[in-house]
């Protein structure tokens, strides 16, 4: 395969927070990596902005420690490295203040892409944006990134849209939802909408049921602030889960344009049905072995939060009428993996009378680990003894079709930092989408929030509560097993 890296233009790229543990681990490596390929231009210029008091060289000295240890392939080339640090300058500023921000302006360039990079709390996003536009900062032309959380509810989430609105266009902002930016989560749509062979079949009448499952084997240890005033509802299902969601259900769009994909995913929002109690399940995880409970990593021994939940949505349009998309997600799983599996309905009749009924077709993407597609079919069971009908996977993985650059693919942050410089906003989330997404998650917290009910319990290391298990079940229906 041919790698077929393509320059982006010359950027300025400003990020506030720099200091802070997404630009450590995802941001700053994720440059790297991109400078190292030769995607980022040589002249590009990266400047942190953060609380902190460190000059130019403390910044690099800090940045290369991040990737010695977040930048992977056995380690930084100290000579790219060199040159990636000469790249980088810092600016100790003062979010609500005055301090810095002269000197920011002072070190950006006319002419190149300038994008600011918004790696803080929600809570300071109208500050900064503020002093961008008061100190003649930001033009019509630059581009902010936003990361999640955007909101924790419709409300806080329409107020998020109308500060940033105050002073951004919509075109100008990109709103992070970083499953979009994995590699397999684009491979659905080429999947779907390259080949003739799944789209006839993309519908009610031949799809008995999809299931999305996004397992963790990690816990919450150290961000159990946050998680604990979130769950899983709102860390997973409100953002990656309802994208993955609504890749896989929604018409094809007329383009691969930011906006008609846009479009179509947020139809597919707008047609959710509401979930009721009995088609979901939360749950919380208990200690095993040496690994603590949620409520000892949260330090709340009276949390309700879920660290799991599992549900069954409908989508009434005419696509999909009774076909129930299963969604299910978790903390502290037996392993880390993130799949899709479309499972087909059963031939309509069998001809073979001897045999065994043919088991459906399942199509089983796989986000991660071990990036890739199965397709399971029936086959003749070779040898003598008859018409005996075996289940065989097709298995494209893409390490395998596609040699070492199958595997060695992009981080999620580095395409999206890249398509931010490019100005496609297709794997971002659009403002009305966002919205819409907690408009429907929205009533199930409320449903949980009033009825006060406790997460069923679950084993660190397991496949979650037993009552998962069951949703699927009483439908005469199972979970794919969680496996690496
Ligand atoms: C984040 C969530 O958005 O996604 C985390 O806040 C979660 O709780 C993470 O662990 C999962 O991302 P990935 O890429 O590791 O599947």
């Amino acid at each position: 395969m041919v790698s077929r890296v393509i320059p982006v233009d010359d950027f300025d790229l400003v990020i506030f927070g720099a200091t802070g543990d997404l630009a450590r681990r995802k941001i700053l490596p994720g440059l790297y990596r991109r400078f190292v390929a030769g995607q980022m231009p040589e002249t590009a210029q990266i400047i942190g902005a953060a609380r902190s008091e460190l000059d130019d060289d403390g910044f690099r000295a800090e940045t290369a420690r991040a990737i010695e240890e977040f930048a992977g392939n056995g380690g930084p080339d100290s000579a790219r490295l060199e040159a990636f640090l000469d790249r980088l300058s810092y600016v100790p500023i003062d979010a609500k203040g005055t301090a810095g921000w002269d000197d920011l302006k002072a070190r950006l360039r006319e002419g190149v892409v300038r994008a600011f990079y918004f790696s803080v709390a929600p809570s300071l996003f109208g500050d900064l944006a503020e002093h961008l536009a008061a100190y003649e900062i930001a033009g019509p032309d630059s581009r902010v990134v936003v990361e999640k959380p955007f909101g924790r509810d419709l409300e806080t989430a329409r107020a998020l849209n109308a500060t940033l609105a105050r002073h951004f266009a919509e075109s100008q902002i990109y709103r992070i939802d970083h499953y979009l930016g994995k590699e397999t989560v684009q491979n659905l749509m080429a999947v779907r909408f390259a080949n003739i062979l799944f789209e006839p079949l993309w519908n009610a009448q031949y799809v008995d049921h999809v299931q999305i499952t996004v397992a963790e084997t990690v816990g919450i240890g150290g961000r159990g602030g946050y998680y604990d005033q979130s769950g899983a509802m709102r860390d997973m299902v409100q953002n990656h889960m309802m994208q993955l969601l609504c890749l896989i259900a929604m018409e094809p769009p007329y383009h691969f344009d930011p906006d008609a994909v846009r479009d179509e995913k947020l139809k597919v929002m707008r047609a959710l049905e509401p979930v009721g109690a009995d088609d979901i399940v939360r749950g919380q995880y208990q200690a095993e072995g040496e690994t603590q409970s949620y409520l000892e990593d949260a330090g709340n021994p009276e949390s309700r939060t879920e660290s799991f939940v599992a549900m069954k949505v409908h989508i009434a349009n005419w696509r999909w009428p009774g076909t129930p998309f299963y969604l299910r997600t978790g903390k502290r799983l037996r392993a880390r993996t993130s799949e899709i599996v479309v499972t087909f309905r059963a031939p309509p009749h069998s001809i073979f009378d001897d045999g065994e009924a043919p088991t459906p077709n399942q199509l089983v993407i796989r986000l991660q680990p071990n990036e890739g597609m199965v397709m399971t079919v029936m086959i003749k069971e070779p040898g003598p003894g008859g018409m005996r009908l075996v289940q065989v996977p097709l298995d494209m993985s893409f390490a395998d079709a596609l040699g070492p650059e199958g595997t060695d693919m992009p981080d999620a942050y580095e395409r999206l930092i890249m398509d931010v410089i490019r100005g496609n906003q297709t794997l971002f989330m659009r403002g009305d989408e966002v919205e819409a997404a907690w408009a429907w998650t929205d009533q199930i917290i409320t449903t949980w929030e009033e009825g006060r009910s406790a997460p069923e319990p679950y084993d660190a290391g397991s496949s979650g509560p037993e009552e998962a298990l069951r949703l699927m079940h009483r439908d005469n229906r199972r979970w794919r097993e969680i496996r690496a």
